[in-house]
C-alpha cells in the first residue's frame, strides 16, 4: 500500500489520438492522485494498427498535458496491471462515457483485478460535453472533411488533416 502522500495512478488507453475527452479524464484524475502516469498502449493487436505511432501519441499526450504538474507519460507494451505494479500504483484510472463502455470496462475490471486484486480501477464519469467523443469518431469526421478543433488538442487537429491530406 503506498503511503497516503504518495498515491499514484495509471490512467492507460491507446489514444489514437488524444481527445479532449482524455484531457477532461486526465485532468480531473491528476487532482485526485500524487501523481499520474499516463500509460499509451505500444501493443494494439486488439484493435489493429493504430493510425499514430507510439512515439506520435505520446507526443501529443505530454505536449496535451505539460501545464499539469503531476503527469508524465509512457508507453507501455505488457500487462496493464504489469505496467501499474512496476511504477508502483494504486490505482487504474479510466474514463466512462456512455452506457456502450460499461460493458467492456467490466470485462476489462474483472481480468485486471484476478490479475492483481491489490490494484483498484478507479472510473470517472465523462462531463456530458464529451460523453459521445471518441478517438475513432474523431478520425472519422477528420476522413471526410468535418470540424474536428473543438474536439482535439490543436497540435493533433493539425496532425490528422496532414495525414489525411496523403
Ligand atoms: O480502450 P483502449 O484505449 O484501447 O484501452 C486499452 C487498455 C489497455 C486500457 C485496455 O485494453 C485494458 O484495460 N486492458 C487490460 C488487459 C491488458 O493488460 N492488455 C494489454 C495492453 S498492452
Amino acid at each position: 500500500m503506498n503511503p497516503p502522500d504518495n498515491r499514484i495512478a495509471v490512467c492507460p488507453g491507446t489514444f489514437d489520438p488524444i481527445t479532449n475527452g482524455h484531457l477532461d479524464v486526465i485532468s480531473r484524475a491528476c487532482a485526485v492522485f500524487d501523481a499520474l502516469i499516463v500509460g499509451v498502449v505500444n501493443h494494439p493487436w486488439r484493435k489493429g494498427e493504430t493510425m499514430f505511432s507510439a512515439d506520435e501519441r505520446v507526443r501529443f499526450v505530454e505536449n496535451a498535458t505539460r501545464e499539469l504538474g503531476n503527469v508524465t507519460v509512457e508507453p507501455f507494451s505488457t500487462l496493464l496491471v504489469e505496467f501499474a505494479r512496476e511504477r508502483g500504483a494504486m490505482a487504474i484510472v479510466k474514463g466512462l462515457r456512455a452506457i456502450s463502455d460499461f460493458e467492456y470496462e467490466l470485462e476489462m475490471n474483472q481480468l485486471n483485478r484476478r490479475q492483481a486484486p491489490e490494484i483498484e480501477s478507479v472510473y470517472l464519469m465523462a462531463s456530458a460535453k464529451y460523453s459521445f467523443l471518441r478517438s475513432s469518431g474523431v478520425k472519422e469526421l477528420a476522413t471526410f472533411g468535418g470540424e474536428i478543433d473543438e474536439l482535439v488538442p490543436d497540435e493533433v487537429a493539425k496532425a490528422l488533416k496532414e495525414r489525411l491530406s496523403h
